[in-house]
């Protein structure tokens, strides 16, 4: 079966990684959901791709790390976007837990790059334990160290392995990395029917990030993806 990821939510219908555009692709009807933490000044799991706020609101300086949580949500990030979504501010975690249903699958990256949040990892297994999310949940990262620290804490965690640039035999790399890695999720530009096959045959499923060209999409099912990211209604969706 195929199951495509909402990038960030919905994101081209409302601010991405908020609450408004998280409840626009559930409403779509997405199966699945993409989004990014990281962690504020007093350790609070702060949803969002970037470490600083200045695409969002540029009178911002600074990191999300050095703002508290109490801080965080009294930066207006949606303005940005547009008038609707003024006041709109950057969620927690637990803030979308909430509103997630339980059979929604949940694909948590880890950001810890260029900021390392020491201890992310364990917040994060705490939070999903509290909110009983620790099933039909993808815990992926950039950083496999990361996903290493996950995956001591608790080794039962589905693990999606993120690749940006292009290695040589990233299957070879993920059988010798002594994780238990379900689904590797490559930058889509380089994945062509022998990456897929190579990634299937040594039992990875593959997610390609970020898909938005319907016919790309249809390149890509052709190979065998098990699903794709997509910023595009059409094929969240699907
Ligand atoms: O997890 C897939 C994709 O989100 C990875 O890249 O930079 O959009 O977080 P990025
Ligand atoms: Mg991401």
């Amino acid at each position: 079966m195929t199951l495509n990821f909402a990038h960030r939510g919905s994101l081209t219908e409302a601010p991405e990684n908020t609450l408004p555009a998280f409840k626009k692709a559930i409403r779509h009807g997405t199966k699945a959901l993409e989004l990014d933490v990281q962690l504020s000044k007093d350790n609070h799991l702060v949803v969002c791709h970037d470490h600083k706020f200045s695409r969002f609101n540029k009178d911002v300086e600074g990191l999300i790390k050095d703002y508290s949580i109490e801080e965080i949500k009294q930066i207006d990030i949606g303005s940005a976007f547009g008038d609707e979504y003024i006041g709109v501010t950057l969620p927690t975690l637990e803030e979308v837990l909430k509103i997630c249903p339980p059979d929604l699958l949940l694909n948590i990256e880890i950001k810890n790059i260029p900021v390392i949040y020491d201890g992310i990892e364990q917040i994060l297994l705490d939070t999903l334990h509290e909110h009983d999310r620790l099933k039909n949940l993808v815990i992926s990262s950039f950083d496999h160290v990361a996903l290493k620290k996950v995956q001591e804490i608790n080794s039962n965690i589905q693990l999606g392995m993120l690749f940006y640039y292009r290695i040589l035999n990233p299957w070879d790399y993920a059988n010798t990395s002594g994780l238990n890695i379900s689904s590797i999720h490559p930058n889509q530009v380089y994945v062509d029917q022998t990456f897929v096959q190579e990634c299937k045959q040594n039992g990875y499923s593959v997610y390609p990030f970020t898909v938005n060209n319907v016919g790309r999409y249809e390149e890509l099912l052709e190979y065998g993806v098990d699903g794709v990211f997509s910023n595009e209604p059409e094929i969240f969706i699907r």
